[in-house]
């Protein structure tokens, strides 16, 4: 006897999401910094078991992607960008099972699942730096990196003046005299990208976690991997490294932004595409406008992220000025544009936002936040006008962990505590980036209010217990069931990626529609605005009964 085929299974609709290869193009995106997060095993460091316990958080929120961190194999000497191995789980982290089983959780729930990828160096423990440091000069294993003589009789002057990002010369002698390029930390030693070698161990880790299941990738300073190492190397004369970007004509800069580095992304994009669906990935490029934008061409990584929103003035025609561009120029490739506001290296927007124009961010941080002082109110005030205008933008929003509950910068941290690399390469001159990666409070109460057991890697303020998850869970108008309601709205009226400005705002304003039935209009000025008619879905503060928007509020109308 035969039977007859069975009905196909109902598509539910995470499934039918799974298969849908544009699903980035709109997509909201968690930034999980995981050494932060949630500590599941109580030794005081987030983990990945912590992420999975807590991926029910992510689902009521209402976002469609998480993105973690690096969780690899690390001393942690930057924070996990300084990979060992690329394709084992940090033990303090977690296994490979772990991870599997949170990919596996997350797609059940609905999420996404996007990894870092750290291509522009490695840990100095990386078994391949390790072994260049033994071969000695001349050795291909020195090959994979980037090797050189100095310069002056002994050899004891850099052999460029280029400078790390972090401070300080980005090169760093080694005992046998020679030295060797490091962008970012000493422990980071910048990789040879002119090698085959070195670009077929990226490809087999892409594969790898594609091969686990995750969705996408997040490519840590895409912009530097392709440089001019022929010789003789270039000096950069006064010039930093960002700022000759803008100096230098487009392409020429000896290590950001060079046009070879598009094969790299070309290369990496058939390797994407052999998935279905095909795997997609965001750049982490700080390159400006248009050239930001090639990183996104659809036979490249799809996205860039956009940091000139996050860089914006709170000011109404510097920000539409720099949504018009970013719409554009993503257009113009046939991309989507990307939107942050905040992530684990720069000053939560929450505390950004309030500081007077051109504040010294470091200077504030140095001082301990106390001059000038934060307005804690006012900043969170101005966050969640902030935020709500970004999710109504076409294009897809990275958000970072603990924004959803307006968590401020800890900027008193004492500098006994400091983790960051910044700290001492800058000869103790810059505070660096800890303030923002404070470990998360879940709970009002109790070690490290809920992050775990042992207490949290960085001391969180008594005020954590006021943003505390546990806090807002359910009380309304809480920062946290306000990003649940916009998310939940946004799913609804998403439709298309077209914005229309309005044409005739008062100064300060800003409103535009994105179809009939959704329309966001931003009050960034200092004054009250009559609020135009139709039905409020949603403000960023409470409205008065007078028909009118306050200042630093967004809403959006029906
Ligand atoms: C960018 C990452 O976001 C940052 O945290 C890291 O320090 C550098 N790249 C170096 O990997």
């Amino acid at each position: 006897m035969t039977l007859p085929p069975s009905p196909p299974a109902a598509l539910s609709p995470a499934d039918l999401s799974s298969r849908d290869p544009d699903w980035w193009r709109q997509a909201v995106v968690y930034q999980v910094y995981p050494r932060s997060f949630a500590d599941a095993d109580g030794d005081g460091l987030g983990d990945l078991r912590g992420v999975t316990d807590r991926l029910p958080h992510l689902a009521a929120l209402g976002v469609d992607a998480l993105w973690l961190s690096p969780f690899y194999l690390s001393e942690l000497a930057d924070g996990g960008y300084d990979v060992a191995d690329p394709r084992q789980v940090d033990p303090r982290l977690g296994t490979l099972a772990d991870f599997d089983a949170l990919a596996a959780e997350a797609h059940r729930l609905g999420l996404k699942v996007i990894v870092d990828i750290v291509p522009n160096h490695t840990s100095h423990r990386h078994p391949w730096f390790q072994e260049a440091l033994a071969a000695g000069p001349g050795s291909p294993a020195r090959e994979r990196y980037v090797f050189r003589d100095g310069r002056g009789p002994a050899g004891e002057l850099p052999p460029t003046d280029w400078q790390s990002v972090f401070g300080g010369s980005a090169w760093h002698r080694v005992p046998d005299g020679q030295w060797y390029l490091h962008l970012f930390a000493r422990e980071q030693p910048d990789l040879n990208w002119g090698l085959e070698e070195v670009r077929e161990d990226v490809r087999t880790t892409l594969r790898f976690w594609a091969d686990r299941g995750v969705d996408g990738f997040r490519v840590d300073v895409a912009h530097a991997l392709a440089k001019d190492l022929a010789e003789p190397l270039r000096d950069l004369g006064p010039l930093t490294g960002e700022d000759a970007l803008a100096e230098l004509p487009p392409g020429t800069h000896p290590f950001y932004d060079r046009d070879e580095v598009h094969e790299i992304y070309r290369d990496w994009r058939r390797v994407l595409d052999a998935y279905s669906p095909p795997r997609t990935a965001v750049a982490e490029a700080w390159v400006p406008g248009a050239r930001r934008a090639l990183y996104a061409r659809p036979d490249e990584l799809d996205q860039a992220f956009n940091f000139e929103y996050l860089q914006a003035p709170w000011d109404a025609e510097a920000i539409r000025r720099i949504v018009t561009d970013s719409l554009a120029t993503a257009r113009a490739v046939g991309a989507s544009a990307t939107w942050v506001l905040s992530n684990h290296d720069v000053v939560r927007h929450a505390s950004r936002l309030s500081l007077p124009p051109g504040t010294d961010e470091n200077a504030w941080l140095l001082a301990d936040g106390r001059t000038p002082p934060l307005d804690e109110p006012a900043g969170l005030r101005r966050a969640r006008a902030a935020t709500l205008l970004m999710l109504a933008l076409p294009g897809s929003s990275y958000v970072y962990q603990g924004e959803e509950l307006g968590l401020p910068e800890v900027a008193d941290l004492p500098v006994e505590v400091l983790q960051d690399p910044v700290w001492e390469q800058t000869g103790r001159t810059r505070k660096g980036r800890d303030g923002c990666r404070v470990p998360l409070p879940w709970t009002t109460t109790g070690p490290s209010y809920g992050f775990g057991a042992a207490g949290a890697w960085l001391p969180q303020p008594p005020s954590f217990a006021r943003y505390a998850v546990q806090a807002q869970d359910g009380v309304e108008g809480s920062t946290l069931e306000f990003y649940r309601t916009a998310l939940r709205l946004r799913r609804k009226l998403l439709d298309g990626e077209e914005l229309v400005w309005h044409p005739d705002t008062p100064p300060g304003v800003l409103a535009f529609a994105r179809s009939d039935a959704w329309r966001c209009v931003a009050n960034l000025s200092a004054a009250p605005v009559p609020l135009p008619p139709g039905e409020v879905l949603l403000s960023s503060a409470p409205l008065g009964d007078d028909g009118y928007l306050e200042p630093d509020t967004t809403v959006w109308l029906a």
